[in-house]
């Protein structure tokens, strides 16, 4: 069984077609979905597919390139949302340096991952964490405000040597479709030094498709390919690997197994 830790099943490209690609991906042993909000509609949307569809979950949250567009109004209706209980996460939430170059902006989206962060912890929940181009700062406020009830850096893209500091902040790391890519070193690198109790996977459909189905638009359905390149990177049996990786995504999200 396979547990998808980190979907956007909410998003524009995928929500149409939301039956067929949940049963496609049931197909080849997806048997779960974390669905992860980014904004103000589409942490709603989140919610009504997790009491539409048993096996999925939601997160709610405001991305980082997304702060300007959610009031706090809104955000503090996402909040009185949180303990719904097919809620498990806050997320994503984070911070984007690829995409945001300005300074002033860059503080906003410092500001915006703090308060999220504190309350995660106040909600009791885990948190999901979008981190790009931005690791110094994001440890540095990690480490200041320690996510209490866990969370996991999602589609982990640093370094072995950063693993051991992410680690001492009660997170996780997930690994996606680039482990999966014919030219991905670090990637691949970090699946067979992390441990596995620290491990859990994902999609971030539609996007970041694995290897061989680069180009296309990504489904739930290939998280087996991303399962069996960390498997091969492990020199372990996939079954067994599975088995752990859905454990580990139950633990993080408190789900029953
Ligand atoms: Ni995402």
């Amino acid at each position: 069984m396979l547990f998808d830790s980190h979907c956007h099943l909410n998003d524009p490209i995928l929500y149409p077609e939301i039956d067929r690609v949940i049963e496609d991906a049931k197909k080849t042993g997806v048997k779960r979905f974390l669905v992860i909000g980014y904004d103000y509609e589409s942490s709603k949307l989140a919610i009504e597919i997790s009491e539409k569809y048993e096996e999925c979950y939601a997160a709610i949250g405001v991305h980082p390139t997304e702060i300007d567009k959610v009031s706090e109004e809104q955000y503090q209706e996402l909040l009185s949302l949180a303990r719904h209980p097919k809620v498990k996460a806050i997320g994503e939430i984070g911070l984007d340096y690829h995409w945001v170059k300005d300074p002033l902006q860059r503080e906003k989206q410092k500001e915006w991952f703090i308060k999220q962060i504190l309350d995660a912890n106040k909600l009791g929940l885990p948190i999901s964490i979008h981190n790009r181009d931005s690791n110094e700062d994001c440890l540095k406020i990690l480490k200041e405000h320690k996510p209490t009830s866990g969370g996991v850096m999602h589609c982990y893209s640093g370094s072995v040597e950063m693993l051991n500091d992410i680690f001492s902040c009660n997170l996780m790391i997930a690994l996606g479709g680039p482990v999966t890519f014919t030219n991905a070193k670090t990637p691949k690198e970090v699946a067979e030094e992390v441990p596995l109790d620290k491990l859990i996977i994902e999609t971030d459909c539609p996007y970041l498709t694995p290897h061989p189905h680069r180009g296309e638009k990504n489904e739930p359905k290939y998280l087996c390919l991303v399962l069996e390149e960390i498997a091969r990177l492990k020199d372990m049996s996939k079954k067994h690997l599975e088995d752990v990786l859905y454990k580990n995504t139950c633990h993080l999200f408190n789900i029953d197994e």
